[in-house]
């Protein structure tokens, strides 16, 4: 056997490595459920808290003030005299956004803020490769820099709860284990840069529809088990430097004055030091925000002096509701981050980089890992050049740009190649490519949704085909010799500030998939989006169906790659699709959207949790790509055959390339708890490994699995409990496609 291996993810070596360079006691060491991986973030520097306390002494109210709110869109009040600047902002989670009037939500129109489009957060996970979410951050950590900003508003780490929430192409995933193996090493490579993260929406923040005042119900376990391991990770992993505080209540209160959240759990259990930055508008009280842990007051125009950290806050002081000690401990955490990122000048600072063909390379690199192969019966893919004169591109997702869109933060780019682009760019000349829109995207007249007070109203898509651009599409396909249609969805209807109503694809697109599937039976679908859609006809009748994301700028290269064979796909889906919306657990137990109060009744079966405890067959499953190659996954072994509770489980398989193309598989490890004494989900994933093996090649992969991360939370003790007794370990290439069990004993 050759035992050669090539490690792409970290997410299982050197787990012994903790972040030991986190000098701060944790409340509860004992109970992390997570054991670090190789990465892990430095800590807020303290060298300078003398000089920060001489420099608050000299501070009047109003000055300190200015530092807790707004007073642009995206930066707070610098002040001169004592060398602070202004703490400068951006987001996001694309990249970094083009700067913003300071006094209005318009563009500043300029034109030296174009930056590096990213693949969208779905599309990262799907790569399922922590190296490259390291590689991410990094590579917007350095273009924050180049842009002079201290805080980058991302990542969007929300839980995906139901296949329609309008931000789930931002998030990363529905299962928390792959949350946390994302998000820790992109914290850890943006902030290199001096640039902090700004993790979002802490917390609970799982849906659009009424997200300004939505009260979200979650049972303690839940919360703790679902919702917060990333959270948690990025804090007491990668050391993030900033949060943000999200629009809704949380068990009735507003998160931005929520007090367990942000002083109990987030700083006390966590030992979070940095700061918390409200989402704009966000803010309901002064006296009650600060106390309750909010730090900073961002929001949407109105005059900067009445936001609630600002006149309100000193008259406040002014008539002894809080005292000036407590604002200064709030201006002391931000002039402590200042100075963490080196922007008052006590230390040099990195300069960053932008839109460099290594930021393009990056972005191609996590868009290449991204893009998942759903089926290819015929062996359609990878499409064979040397055969083909002629190839209908029909589509209007082949010539759609996504960095901008929609009502969430976009990215302005001088580079985003489209799938035609790509195409064009890699098929041999002597290729023609007839290149027919087939549907358009087309609106009823719009209700604008108005910022602040965003319902889940939508627009409605008209999706009648226009006949003579369906007739042009049919003549392309079937005077070609392969035709490709790109479809899917697109960043104004997946957006921000509303869910989607259900799960059809809009602008008749089924309608003009099947019709060229008739007309071209050598057709292969390629569906563009960030979200599940019901996409069962197309899976029953095509017989070549790729997923790709809104995938960054050089989303469409990376997309022709993959399609010619230049890469071969190794994207698993970061969370389930399924046949129906109702067999989706937020709908089944008709707990979303809820009204003023959402219940989260489906508790812990969050995604495949669900549909494997309730053995509903999903369309795809979570976990699930295909590559070009095949995989052989046997021989599950474990290192021991009992463990204590501190041990770690070293469970290794052998991995095998049997197919005639190099390529990457990710093994992924689910566990299962017999005769346990709690609820649990069928299964749940545990560890995972992306390896690459050349063709005919084998190799040995071992996973290292803390005891500690089998454990659930026992609400009555208030803390994390390993159970004993025997687990099942099944390690697979997606949740439903077991290879391999074995058992393991716990003492
Ligand atoms: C979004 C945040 C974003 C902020 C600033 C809010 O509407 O929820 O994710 O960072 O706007 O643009």
């Amino acid at each position: 056997m050759n035992n050669k291996l090539i490690i792409l993810s970290m997410a299982s070596v050197a787990i012994f490595i903790i972040s030991c360079n986190n000098s701060k006691e944790k409340k509860n060491p004992s109970d992390e459920m997570a054991i670090s991986d190789n990465y892990s973030g430095k800590p807020m520097t303290h060298t300078y808290d003398a000089k920060i306390d001489s420099i608050i002494g000299q501070m009047t109210l109003e000055e300190k003030s200015g530092m807790l709110h707004g007073t642009s869109m995206f930066t707070t009040a610098g002040l001169e005299r004592l060398g602070i600047p202004e703490l400068k902002m951006a987001d996001g989670p694309l990249g970094v956004r083009e700067e913003i009037s300071r006094g209005s939500w318009a563009p500043a129109g300029l034109d030296n803020d174009f930056a590096t489009y990213y693949p969208a957060g779905a599309g990262l996970s799907a790569s399922w490769n922590p190296e490259l979410a390291y590689k991410f951050g990094f590579s917007v950590g350095e273009e924050s820099r180049a842009r002079d900003k201290d805080v980058l508003l991302s990542p969007a780490i929300n839980i995906i709860r139901t296949p329609l929430g309008g931000r789930t192409y931002e998030y990363f995933t529905e299962d928390p284990f792959l949350n946390k193996k994302i998000t820790v090493p992109f914290v850890v490579g943006m902030q290199e840069n001096d640039v902090a993260v700004c993790v979002k929406h802490y917390a609970a923040n799982n849906q659009e529809t009424n997200r300004d005042f939505v009260d979200v119900q979650i049972d303690e376990r839940t919360l703790r088990e679902i919702y917060l391991p990333a959270f948690k990770a990025a804090v007491t992993e990668a050391n993030a430097y900033s949060m943000m505080g999200a629009y809704n209540k949380f068990r009735g209160e507003y998160l931005c004055e929520n007090s367990y959240m942000l002083n109990d759990v987030l700083r006390d259990e966590w030992g979070f030091e940095g700061i918390v930055i409200s989402d704009w508008n966000a803010v309901h009280t002064s006296v009650k925000s600060l106390k309750s842990g909010l730090d900073i007051e961002m929001g949407t125009p109105k005059p900067f002096n009445e936001f609630f950290l600002a006149d309100p806050l000193i008259d406040s002081v002014k008539a002894g509701k809080i005292s000036e000690a407590e604002i200064d401990k709030h201006v002391k955490r931000i002039l402590q981050l200042m100075h963490t990122l080196k922007s008052m000048g006590s230390e040099e600072r990195t300069t960053g980089s932008i839109n460099t063909e290594a930021h393009f390379k990056d972005a191609y690199d996590i868009a290449s890992e991204s893009i998942v192969l759903l089926k290819n019966n015929t062996d359609l893919l990878p499409i064979d050049t040397s055969g083909i004169k002629t190839v209908a591109v029909i589509g209007n997702n082949a010539i759609k740009k996504n960095a901008l869109g929609g009502f969430g933060a976009g990215v302005k780019t001088k580079r985003e190649v489209t799938p035609l682009e790509g195409l064009k760019n890699r098929l041999p000349e002597s290729i023609k490519i007839n290149y027919a829109e087939g549907y358009q995207e087309r609106y009823a007249p719009k209700k604008e949704a108005i910022f602040g007070e965003v319902t889940q109203e939508r627009v409605d898509t008209i999706d009648e085909l226009d006949p003579k651009m369906l007739e042009e599409a049919l003549n392309a396909a079937k005077n070609s010799d392969v035709a490709i249609i790109f479809a899917g969805s697109n960043r104004d209807f997946e957006t921000e500030a509303s869910d989607r109503e259900d799960l059809e694809l809009p602008f008749g697109q089924v309608e003009l998939i099947e019709k060229v599937l008739e007309v071209n039976p050598n057709t292969i679908v390629v569906m563009i989006g960030g979200a599940p859609f019901d996409i069962g006809s197309i899976k029953e009748k095509s017989s070549a169906l790729v997923w790709s994301w809104f995938n960054g700028s050089e989303g469409g290269n990376a997309l022709a790659d993959v399609l010619l064979g230049n890469i071969n796909p190794s994207g698993k889906l970061p969370w389930t699709m399924p046949k129906s919306i109702n067999d989706s657990p937020a709908h089944a137990t008709n707990s979303f959207p809820g009204d003023k109060v959402v219940s989260y009744n489906e508790g812990l079966l969050v995604g495949y949790r669900w549909f494997d405890t309730k053995n509903i067959e999903p369309l795809y499953p979570f976990g699930y790509g295909l590559s070009y190659t095949q995989f052989e996954i046997t021989k599950a072994q474990v290192d021991k055959k009992e463990y204590s509770k501190d041990d770690v489980i070293s469970i290794s398989v052998d991995v095998e390339n049997t197919g005639n193309m190099d390529g990457k598989e990710v093994v992924q490890l689910y566990v299962s708890k017999k005769d346990s004494k709690v609820d649990r989900a069928a299964q749940e994933l545990k560890g995972f490994e992306k390896v690459f093996l050349d063709k005919g090649q084998s190799t040995n992969v071992t996973l290292q699995i803390p005891v500690k991360e089998l454990a659930f939370y026992n609400v009555e003790k208030s803390n994390w409990e390993v159970e004993s007794g025997t687990y099942n370990f099944k390690i697979g290439n997606s949740s439903r496609d077991i290879k391999a069990e074995v058992e393991i004993n716990v003492k």
